[in-house]
């Protein structure tokens, strides 16, 4: 196996699959290193931040490994309120922030119309912040209001590029060209685009891996989201294993080598399964960090996953820690606008 930066670029899906079946136990310090001088020659050793808030956990959809799917009677529904929200961001904004995430369900309570006015009216209260929105699915018109409103990048992980890995994480109702298409659509319209998968889903092989490595070649995104899947016991696949940490390492220092430019974030699933998960992504070539910015009392209800941290460094009110904490692993917080470098 050719792992030279220009032998990882060039492998088709043949080869990918057997780097991947070779290097998911243990990945080769070699790709970890190219991946770091990577980002290291684009972005620095700067770890951006983003303040993440969990706008509802109503959901239409009924992903088999999400705790927040529509048959999941076990969870008590909470939406915020346009207050609330801005209540979020005026604490972010006052703690240093210059991203907002807006993620939540599909949530049909959050027509185009109410999304819209409340990206404008927080680009109009924080106009030197960048507007995430991570709602999932919509139509084209939907997009372009949000866009319209001001909104500056969209997060949608694609969860699997393969068409029949995807019917076995999701209902007959949900369809993989559809998630794709949506991703074209976002690009299109001038959002800065985050695509991304969990590693580790029920019935996942190196095959469907090396699938997604081709997509997001294909797609180029801006941002990519990668953590392992992590069971939750009210779904379908509560008795299914968590994803591997070496190989979640693994697939975020591929992703930086075949996307230099990516923003990529150490996730909070990957600092749930593993104490030094966030310190081991950045080690591979994640820069950007989500602490949580949702009100505290929402924050459990919010359970995509068990063990899900939402408190100390997870959270706003340890950013003093996790700043700490970036800052030992020779890293440099950073919490500027930190869009996209062409
Ligand atoms: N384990 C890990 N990640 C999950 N997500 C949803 N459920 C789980 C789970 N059980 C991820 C999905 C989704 C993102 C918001 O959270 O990839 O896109």
């Amino acid at each position: 196996m050719d792992i030279t930066t220009q032998g990882l670029r060039s492998m088709d899906h043949g080869q990918l699959v057997q780097l991947i079946e070779e290097q998911s136990h243990s990945p080769d310090p070699a790709i970890l290193e190219a991946a770091r001088s990577i980002r290291d020659s684009v972005y620095g050793r700067k770890v951006y931040f983003r303040g993440l808030i969990e706008i509802s956990n109503h959901c239409k959809n009924d992903c088999y490994y999400c705790g927040i799917r529509r048959d999941n009677r076990q969870v008590s529904r909470y939406r915020l309120t346009k207050d609330q929200i801005l209540h979020c961001c005026r604490l972010g904004h006052s703690l240093g922030f210059h991203t907002f995430v807006l993620q939540g369900g599909e949530d049909p309570w959050f027509t185009a119309q109410r999304v819209a006015d409340l990206v404008a009216s927080i680009k109009e209260e924080f106009p030197d912040c960048a507007v995430t929105l991570s709602l999932g699915e919509k139509e084209e018109e939907e997009y372009r209001a949000y866009r319209d409103a001001g909104a500056d990048r969209y997060l949608l992980r694609h969860e699997t590029a393969d068409d029949i890995h995807y019917r076995h994480l999701h209902p007959r109702e949900m369809s993989p060209d559809h998630r794709k298409q949506c991703l074209w659509t976002l690009k299109r319209l001038g959002f800065q685009v985050g695509a991304g998968v969990m590693i580790g889903s029920p019935g996942q092989t190196a095959n469907e891996l090396a699938q997604d490595l081709l997509f997001l070649k294909e797609l180029h995104p801006h941002m990519v989201g990668i953590g392992p899947f992590i069971p939750h016991e009210d779904t379908p696949f509560r008795d299914k294993s968590a994803g591997s940490i070496p190989q979640t390492i693994l697939m975020l220092a591929l992703t930086r080598i075949l996307l230099p430019h990516v923003l990529l974030p150490a996730t909070t699933a990957l600092g749930s399964l593993d104490p030094m998960g966030r310190e081991k992504g950045m080690d591979a070539g994640a820069n950007v960090v989500m602490p949580n910015l949702s009100p505290t009392d929402v924050r459990q209800l919010y359970t995509l996953y068990n063990g899900k941290l939402s408190t100390g460094e997870e959270a706003a009110e340890g950013l003093k820690a996790l700043k700490q904490r970036i800052r030992a692993a020779g890293y440099e917080p950073d919490l500027s606008r930190g869009d996209y470098k062409v």
